[in-house]
């Protein structure tokens, strides 16, 4: 078995014998997982992506100025980069500035880096690109003494921890980094929670198979034997908390095998599987998530109709 795959099976193991069914949405993005994803990001409701990338285009000279504002030489660190296509933009402005500026994606899927190189290649083959495989904790790139960082987790991927999770994340990350280093987060606003609501719930169902694609991969990877049509997405929007929620509900009294686990699992009609939860931000709360891990937040993008926001934090430097 893998190591991978262990993980897996005692994640499974753990989460579908608690009480509440609760499984990570870090789990999603197998092959088709990724593929329903790419889906999703140019779906009219999922309005995320189109406005972080809006943000990133239309606001980079500000951008940079926040970031950047002495021109000094950078390594551009994206956590979780994908294709690249989110970051090719601010990547074009340093270029064009003359920035000395090394871009260092480091994603776990080598077709995600591959098809980032193939971009680079056509859209900016003088910068100087090196991506890392890997898991970004554990893969994290040496620096070179003369350069500062800036680090950039964008897509609302923070979103998908909870705040204990965010924080140790964050945490971590700032451990890596030296006084005066920038990170930059791409975080989703609250607002009117319909609109919030109908991206998790879009009407073509691509959410839905998304989220019914987590047991699929469970019947694969552990030889499971989950009768997806005996499930369904439910969406649910707590305005208190600012959280989206995503879950499986189980329709009828079903038991499930695992080969691999060895172990059955009992669902109660209207049962429900947690999967997935993106937390929404307003200033306030982001300015309150930088205190609590350690940055000094620096500046605040966001559009004209508040939807989404680019935070700049910087690594103070007392910070330990
Ligand atoms: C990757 N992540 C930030 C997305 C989100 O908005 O939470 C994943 C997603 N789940 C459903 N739709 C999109």
């Amino acid at each position: 078995m893998t190591p991978e795959l262990h993980n897996l099976a005692q994640h499974v193991l753990h989460g579908l014998s608690a009480p509440q069914k609760a499984l990570s949405s870090a789990w999603f993005y197998d092959d088709e997982g990724s593929r329903l994803f790419q889906r999703i990001m140019t779906l009219p409701e999922y309005y995320l992506t189109r406005a972080e990338h809006a943000l990133l285009r239309e606001r980079v000279d500000e951008l940079l100025r926040w970031i950047d504002p002495d021109h000094r030489p950078l390594d551009l660190i994206e956590l979780g980069s994908g294709d690249g296509e989110k970051a090719v933009t601010l990547c074009r402005a340093l270029h064009a500035r003359h920035v000395d500026s090394t871009f260092r994606p480091i994603d776990v899927s080598a077709h995600a880096l591959a098809e980032l190189s193939r971009r680079f290649d056509e859209h900016l083959p003088r910068m100087a690109l090196k991506p890392v495989l890997g898991d970004y904790l554990a893969r994290w790139p040496e620096r070179s003494p003369e350069r500062h960082q800036v680090v950039m987790l964008l897509g609302s991927n923070l979103g998908n921890f909870d705040q204990v999770g965010a924080c140790a994340l964050l945490r971590r990350i700032r451990t890596q980094l030296r006084s005066g280093d920038v990170l930059l987060l791409g975080l989703d606003l609250v607002k009117d929670p319909r609109v919030i609501h109908a991206a998790y719930d879009d009407s073509r169902g691509v959410t839905a198979e998304f989220n019914l694609n987590l047991l699929r991969r469970l019947n694969r990877e552990l030889g499971m034997n989950f009768d997806t049509g005996r499930f369904s997405h439910f969406a649910s929007y707590c305005p208190l908390q600012a959280v989206m929620r995503s879950f499986l509900i189980s329709h009828v009294t079903q038991v499930v095998h695992s080969t691999v686990l060895d172990r059955e699992f009992t669902f109660a009609p209207g049962e429900t599987l947690h999967t997935e939860q993106s937390q929404k931000y307003s200033p306030e709360s982001i300015a309150e998530l930088a205190e609590l891990s350690g940055f000094a937040h620096t500046h605040l993008i966001t559009g004209s109709e508040p939807r989404y926001a680019l935070a700049i934090w910087h690594r103070p430097q007392d910070a330990s």
